[in-house]
């Protein structure tokens, strides 16, 4: 099936680039032309597990093209995908600019039935607002659908979410609309819902803002757990036996991050406000995120003494593991408060300096972890990728000024740590 994913973003790129691997004839396009010159090389632009193979896979057998020509690409293509980004306007609600432009770029390439997909997560109502944009910009009526079809892909594991997601979710009145689309994910082995598009666009954000809430449950009940002497890993694990609970999403730590649930969240504090709805669960579970984030610095603070002149060793500065993505990160926003509180930091991640570097000043990027820990006061360990838990702490702690690790992540033991002098600060334990 002709398919076009407007939008060669994260979820623009995941999408079009596993729909080839299932086989479909797809063809990305954005405007941007640097980026499709790099991708029609296979180049990739995010770092993603599995994707660059995918992709490259997709080039050799001719299923996916990468273009600049939207409107012949669109005009080609029964499925036309928009993944363009939606990003805060800065008062809390979606710049839907990006999306309008490529509704009436769509209305132009309109000539024969089409399905128009929205991916990119809008507010409520935006499917209508896309119908309504394309209807108004046609110069004459061809039929055409759009439906909401919310990606729900964590970064780190986009393309096996998108090969077997927990479930695909089609919002649509059009019952032509939606036998095309269960068509066109015939490949995926996921339940099907099919829902009017307004709940479609609500399963989105209530799905986020829940994960964000559990989120925030947790780290509330670590801050607890430090004050009453419990250990919030024992509480999370007794909490998930109850399937009813589950143990996902239950995990102390710094804080969420990344370029959904907080932007998701003020979105859907936005969408209920405007509605007459004072959704005040969700402003407390945002509240509790940024006063986590100010918790850790003050941790680092009391544990260092004065943070002024300190030399703070920084591990991972990615929004969570394996990804380069730094947008609302956490472990920036430590970083950064910690550089505003007087220390010396130095700053280690895998993948996502080359991204900090541009946005952090006052900091010092070091090639691997054992320089972050040269004549460090304290090493905060920030995001958990795999090679912070496995580091030769013995080496670590001999190249140390002084033994002390602050591990906002709970992913390293506390008994190993101080047997070897160090002294250790978890969160919640
Ligand atoms: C999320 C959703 O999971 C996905 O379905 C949606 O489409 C996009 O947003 P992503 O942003 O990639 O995906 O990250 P996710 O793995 O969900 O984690 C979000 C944040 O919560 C991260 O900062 C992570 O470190 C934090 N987190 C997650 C915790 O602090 N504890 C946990 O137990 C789980």
């Amino acid at each position: 099936m002709e398919c076009c994913v407007i939008g060669t973003g994260y979820v623009g790129l995941v999408t079009g680039t596993c729909l080839a691997a299932l086989g479909h004839d797809v063809t990305c396009v954005d405007k941007d032309r640097d980026k499709i010159a790099a991708l029609e090389k296979a180049e990739m632009p995010i770092f993603e597990a599995e994707l660059e193979g995918l992709v490259s896979q997709g080039l050799s057998s001719g299923n996916l093209r990468f273009s600049t020509d939207i409107l012949s690409a669109a005009r080609s293509s029964e499925f036309v995908f928009i993944t363009v980004p939606t990003p805060s306007d800065g008062g809390g609600h979606a710049d839907l600019s990006y999306v309008d432009d490529v509704a009436r770029t769509i209305a132009s390439a309109i000539q024969d039935y089409k399905v128009v997909i929205n991916k990119s997560t809008v507010p409520v109502g935006s499917t209508k607002r896309v119908q309504r944009i394309i209807e108004e910009s046609m110069e004459e009526y061809h039929e055409f659908d759009v439906v909401s079809n919310p990606e729900f892909l964590r970064e780190g594991s986009a393309v096996s979410d998108f090969m077997k997601p927990a479930r695909v979710v089609i919002g649509s009145d059009s019952q032509k609309a939606i036998m095309r689309m269960t068509e066109l994910y015939r490949g995926v082995d996921a339940p099907l819902l099919v829902t009017d598009p307004v709940s479609a666009e609500m399963i989105k954000y209530a799905s986020n803002a829940f994960l964000a809430t559990k989120v925030s449950f947790i780290n509330a009940i670590a801050n607890i757990c430090e004050v009453v002497g419990a250990d919030v890993r024992e509480v999370s694990l007794g909490m998930g036996y109850d399937e009813r609970i589950g143990f996902e999403f239950l995990k102390a730590g710094p804080g969420f991050g990344g370029s959904c649930f907080p932007k998701d969240c003020r979105a859907l504090l936005m969408i209920a406000r405007e509605n007459g709805y004072d959704f005040d669960l969700l402003e407390g579970v945002l509240k509790v995120n940024d006063e986590q984030q100010e918790r850790m610095v003050a941790k680092i603070k009391v544990l260092v003494g004065d943070l002024e002149g300190a030399k703070i060793g920084i591990l991972g500065l990615a929004f969570k593991a394996n990804t380069d993505d730094l947008r609302d990160s956490p472990a920036m926003n430590i970083t950064r408060m910690l550089v505003m509180g007087g220390a010396r930091v130095t700053a280690y991640d895998p993948q996502a300096m080359e991204n900090a570097a541009a946005q952090l000043e006052s900091v010092a990027f070091a090639g691997n972890a054992y320089e972050v820990a040269e004549g460090a006061d304290a090493l905060v360990l920030l995001t958990e990728w795999d090679e912070f838990k496995w580091l030769d702490y013995e080496r670590v702690k001999g190249i140390m000024r002084c033994p002390l690790i602050i591990d906002t992540r709970n992913c390293l033991d506390p008994a190993v740590l101080r047997k070897l002098g160090f002294a250790y600060e978890g969160v919640g334990r």
